[in-house]
């Protein structure tokens, strides 16, 4: 893997992250990027897909949305155009940076594109899955950010990882069902 772009591309994502103008706050480097990586290429070994696409890809699929939050609806098209002229200026190879591009553009499930990679397949479920590995920030979202009642967040998180659930590859489906069902069963439960 291309060592040196990577770490040059964690440093640019970091430091946006950091930035005042990103309104999802540092937590969106600890608790979803840098923690996606790790899941990514987890399921880039299991499924046979490419790990340095992937990972490129994670490093680079929200970074529209953290550098202007007037993004944030397009973030997946506006931030496909960034890493083309980002990996561009890195002379990253045309081949690879579509594969990067199409993994971006296809990441959102709520947004339905049709995925034709295996590897837009990984990046789209580490988007969902970092969500259940990480679900203490949506409780930060819910009542820090969103300010909820108790009860409103703990509905909200577990209708969103539900959400997340059903957006899922059949087979990372498979292979989260136990863990999904533990977490929404015990949101359920506890009134
Ligand atoms: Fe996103
Ligand atoms: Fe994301």
């Amino acid at each position: 893997m291309t060592e040196k772009l990577i770490n040059e591309l964690c440093l640019l994502v970091e430091t946006a992250c950091k930035s005042e103008n990103n309104i999802y706050g540092y937590g969106i480097w600890t608790h979803h990027i840098k923690p996606m990586i790790p899941l990514g290429l987890e399921l880039a070994e299991e499924y046979g897909a490419d790990k340095e696409i992937v990972t490129v890809a994670i490093l680079l699929h929200d970074l529209a949305a953290i550098e202007d939050e007037k993004n944030s609806k397009a973030h997946h098209r506006i931030g496909a155009e960034m890493a083309e002229k980002i990996l561009s200026s890195h002379n990253y190879p045309p081949e690879k940076r579509e594969k990067v591009k199409a993994c971006i553009l296809n990441h959102r499930s709520s947004v339905n594109n049709e995925k034709t990679s295996i590897e837009e397949i990984c990046v789209a479920d580490a988007d969902a899955i970092i969500h259940l590995k990480e679900c203490p920030s949506l409780f930060y979202s819910a009542y820090r950010e969103m300010g909820m009642t108790i009860g409103e967040g703990k509905k909200w998180v577990r209708e969103k990882l539900l959400r997340d659930y059903r957006k899922l590859s059949e087979r990372s489906r498979e292979k989260y069902r136990t863990e999904f069902e533990v977490l929404t069963g015990l949101l359920n439960s506890v009134q």
